[in-house]
């Protein structure tokens, strides 16, 4: 039986009475897996245009995380670790940490290293050496995680790496993945299929479930911290998954044109610019001598924004903002109700003033 299903556009959330006094006091601190925490609810999605260490230690520096994607050679990916974990043993990053945690524990919270590997391959000896090198998450990066080779990869990963890493399971969007994703031990879900801004899954497959309702189906059944994954256009988005219930979302388009995102600065007439590719298109495949077949993503060129920490620290003024219309001080109780709209309550939504 089919049912309607809704994204981010589709809702707006309804204003909470709120006593929280400024938003300074609003705690974005939340899970990324059963074990490990962020300060805030950011994490660089695992993309070749999108997070290698420099974003990664950017966003950890910010409070959130970055998780290093997978598409160079084992050794490459581990350096890239190692260089991460190193450069967070700044002092000023570890105070960072552990100022946003003192109001819930005095012991040290780790900061949580992510780093991307495949279902099937070299994936075992890839996460071997991604977490001898410091990673403490491995994330499972697949376009349809509801499958039988992320079921085998999760059993084979908990079975071989050491027990303090979390893995992160992906892409789904049913309930029953989820429920499915836990019982084979995952540690945290990555939710959302064909929603990102460069994905054409939908289009060429017709698979794929709207943002706000895939989230829903899938928060209704499982207890993991769930990452909203693609879709993502602004803090108001981010606002909407987080009052859904996620409990942090991944970020591609948003940050790919900044300094810390891979890739040299395009100088054009009309500004500067950088690549944002999808890690199926055609360009990503060639770039790393894969076959060319299952293209599902396009690559652009998107407006260079300078450095990530300003893009960050706007997002999190906009979730803080949100929080206090919501009432709430921290995330755990940013549950504000929404009214669906219609085309005209979306125009009213925007700008519209400006011909
Ligand atoms: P945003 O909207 O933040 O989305 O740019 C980032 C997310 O998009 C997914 N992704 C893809 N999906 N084909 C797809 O169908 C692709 O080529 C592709 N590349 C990335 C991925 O989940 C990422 O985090």
């Amino acid at each position: 039986m089919s049912k309607q299903a809704l994204t981010y556009d589709d809702i707006q959330l309804i204003p909470s009475y709120s006593t929280v006094s400024s938003r300074k006091n609003i705690q974005l601190n939340t899970f990324l897996t059963k074990r490990y925490q962020l300060c805030v609810p950011l994490i660089a999605s695992c993309m070749d245009t999108v997070c290698e260490s420099e974003m990664a230690i950017a966003l950890a520096e910010s409070g959130g995380a970055g998780c290093i994607h997978r598409f160079m050679r084992i050794e490459e990916q581990a350096k890239q670790v190692t260089h991460t974990v190193q450069a967070l043993r700044k002092e000023t990053t570890l105070h960072h940490w552990q100022q946003s945690f003192e109001h819930l524990t005095t012991h040290p919270v780790p900061i949580p290293i992510v780093a991307a590997t495949g279902a099937n391959g070299d994936y075992a000896e890839r996460a071997l050496a991604l977490t001898a090198a410091g990673a403490n998450i491995i994330l499972i990066d697949v376009a349809h995680g509801h499958h039988e080779n992320v079921k085998h990869a999760i059993e084979k990963l908990k079975s071989i790496l050491p027990g303090h890493v979390d893995i992160i399971a992906g892409n789904i969007a049913s309930a029953t993945a989820a429920k499915d994703l836990e019982n084979w031990g995952a540690d945290g879900l990555r939710v959302g299929v064909g929603g990102g801004s460069l994905c054409t899954t939908r289009l060429k497959t017709g698979f794929g479930v709207p943002n706000v309702t895939c989230l829903q189906d899938i928060l209704a059944v499982t207890g993991l911290p769930v990452i909203a994954d693609g879709g993502i256009r602004t803090s108001g988005d981010i606002a909407k998954a987080l009052a859904l219930g996620a409990s942090s979302v991944m970020l591609g388009s948003l940050i790919a044109g900044t300094k810390e995102a891979p890739g040299q600065i395009i100088e054009k007439s009309n500004g500067l610019f950088k690549r944002y590719r999808g890690a199926a298109s055609l360009e990503t495949k060639m770039a790393h001598n894969q076959e060319q077949r299952n293209v599902e993503g396009e690559s652009t060129i998107i407006p260079f924004k300078g450095g990530v920490k300003f893009v960050v620290e706007g997002l999190l003024d906009g979730i803080r903002s949100a929080l206090s219309y919501g009432g709430a001080d921290h995330l755990k109780v940013f549950r504000p109700e929404y009214v669906t709209v219609t085309h005209a309550g979306q125009a009213e939504a925007r700008p519209h003033l400006i011909y």
